[in-house]
């Protein structure tokens, strides 16, 4: 499992005027915890799975800036996109996927990404993707897939980087389980 602490976020901010760090999967709040040391104005973070949710938001009761919601990203990042309209800038740590829940979406990642596609503040914001082995087949330092986990779909990954390619560079890493960052262009 990556760490969003693999990313420099302070950079980030600084970078892209970024202030607010927006996470899919929350597990057991580590990288938020990370990313709650930095100058984030708001950190939302959707988990499905409740009693995750719940013991993360309990862990950040005394910081008002943190939001945890419960249920699939899917479900929730339309909502939480409109509410974010008017923010210039967002760092997204993309990390939704197994194990899930039978009611939530197993690997959300290329629909999230088309949701955030849509997204006013697409053009000028970070997303980064933990697990790229999930989704591209290459030679990570912490090698494949374990058994009885299938492979995504690494073209349609690849269609959307192309789309978007203009607006974002795009760099992979094959450190631990893989990462892929989109970095706006026009900082
Ligand atoms: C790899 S862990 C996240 C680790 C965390 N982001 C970190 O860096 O510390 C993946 C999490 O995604 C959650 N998850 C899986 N599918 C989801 C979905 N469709 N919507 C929301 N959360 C999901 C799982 O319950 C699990 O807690």
């Amino acid at each position: 499992m990556g760490h969003v602490s693999q990313f420099d976020l302070g950079q980030i901010i600084a970078t892209y005027g970024t202030t607010v760090f927006l996470e899919t999967g929350t597990y057991q709040g580590s990288s938020l915890r990370h990313a709650a040391q930095f100058g984030f104005h708001r950190l939302i973070s959707i988990e499905a799975d409740p009693d995750l949710a719940a013991r993360v938001a309990g862990d950040f009761r005394d910081d008002p800036r943190v939001a945890i919601h419960v249920g699939d990203s899917l479900q929730w990042l339309p909502k939480v996109l409109d509410a974010l309209s008017d923010v210039y800038s967002l760092c997204c740590w993309l990390d939704a996927h197994y194990p899930a829940g039978p009611a939530v979406t197993e690997l959300p990642l290329l629909q999230e990404l088309g949701l955030l596609a849509a997204y006013p503040g697409f053009r000028a914001s970070v997303i980064l993707i933990d697990d790229r082995r999930i989704y591209e087949n290459d030679a990570y330092t912490s090698g494949g897939l374990p058994g009885g986990y299938a492979q995504g779909d690494g073209r349609a990954l690849i269609d959307f980087e192309d789309r978007i390619a203009p607006s974002h560079v795009v760099e992979r890493s094959t450190i631990g389980e893989g990462t892929i960052a989109f970095y706006p262009r026009h900082a």
